[in-house]
């Protein structure tokens, strides 16, 4: 079997907004291995250098799209030179986001507005540049990074959790208002996965009762989450919309 991957995204252009680390990073590398032309968003310039001259140096197309995404403006000028230097614009992946988690009267006025900039209004800002940029023809496709805490939740999680469950009824509203112009939207829910984000979160008791809870018997990797990224952004899901793929080994809709 040829480990080349099909470059089923030859001649695209998807922007991936927070594509500076963990699963908007892998994303990114896997669009630009599937031959995407790939717009990577961060707010961290180096971070953005480092992804761009990573996937370059693999023979892939980047570029670096250095913006805040957590307003409006933000949002619509990294939207706006994805479309200019790509000189098209197909896809959209809602990645980026700022958490913290906080026990209910813990949460303060400036981390849940940052939460929600970052995290929710810029789903819904780059939702809106998004499908002005795609060709009205063509189309393109929306993915949405949610969070299984979106489907079942957890402690000290009240903002977290209904930013993520807002985000999945924000996927299926755009998905019904936006398909009529060939656009589909779509939402994963990765289960915790190891990364820069995450690091604070975590300690070996948690992933080991996290492990032995979750039916394939592992924490899943950026690759994984990435991977399911992918396919609700490719042809193979041409006829997939409005739709939630929770990537996450089994664990959430089971009792283990
Ligand atoms: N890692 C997990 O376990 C996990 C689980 C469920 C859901 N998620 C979701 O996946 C997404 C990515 O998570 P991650 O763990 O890879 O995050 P991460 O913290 O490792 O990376 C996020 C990136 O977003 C960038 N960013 C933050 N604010 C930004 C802004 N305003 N403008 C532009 N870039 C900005 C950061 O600089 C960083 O490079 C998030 O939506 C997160 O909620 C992650």
């Amino acid at each position: 079997m040829s480990t080349v991957p099909a470059q089923d995204f030859a001649g695209r252009v998807a922007l991936i907004t927070g594509a500076g680390n963990g699963i908007g990073r892998e994303t990114a590398r896997q669009l630009a291995a599937r031959g995407a032309v790939v717009a990577v968003n961060d707010l961290k310039p180096e971070f953005v250098e480092a992804v761009v001259a990573e996937i370059r140096a693999a023979g892939g197309q980047a570029f670096g799209v250095v913006q805040n995404i957590a307003s409006r403006e933000g949002i619509q000028a990294a939207v706006a030179q994805a479309r200019e230097q790509g000189g098209r614009f197909d896809v959209l992946v809602n990645n980026a986001a700022w958490v913290r988690y906080q026990a209910v009267p813990d949460i303060q006025p400036d981390t849940l507005e940052r939460m929600l900039d970052v995290g929710f209004k810029a789903v819904i800002w780059g939702t809106q540049a998004a499908a002005a940029a795609m060709d009205p023809e063509r189309g393109g496709a929306i993915v949405n990074v949610a969070s299984t805490a979106a489907l079942r939740s957890t402690l000290n999680s009240v903002v977290y959790s209904g930013i993520k469950a807002g985000i999945l009824g924000l996927t299926r509203a755009a998905a019904a208002e936006l398909g009529v112009r060939h656009i589909r939207v779509n939402a994963v829910c990765p289960s915790a996965v190891p990364t820069e984000g995450t690091q604070r979160n975590r300690n070996a008791e948690r992933d080991a009762l996290r492990i032995a809870r979750t039916p394939l018997g592992r924490l899943g990797t950026v690759e994984d989450i990435a991977r399911g990224i992918c396919f609700l952004a490719s042809d193979q899901a041409g006829f997939i919309s409005a739709q939630t793929l929770a990537v996450d080994g089994g664990v959430t809709f089971t009792n283990l």
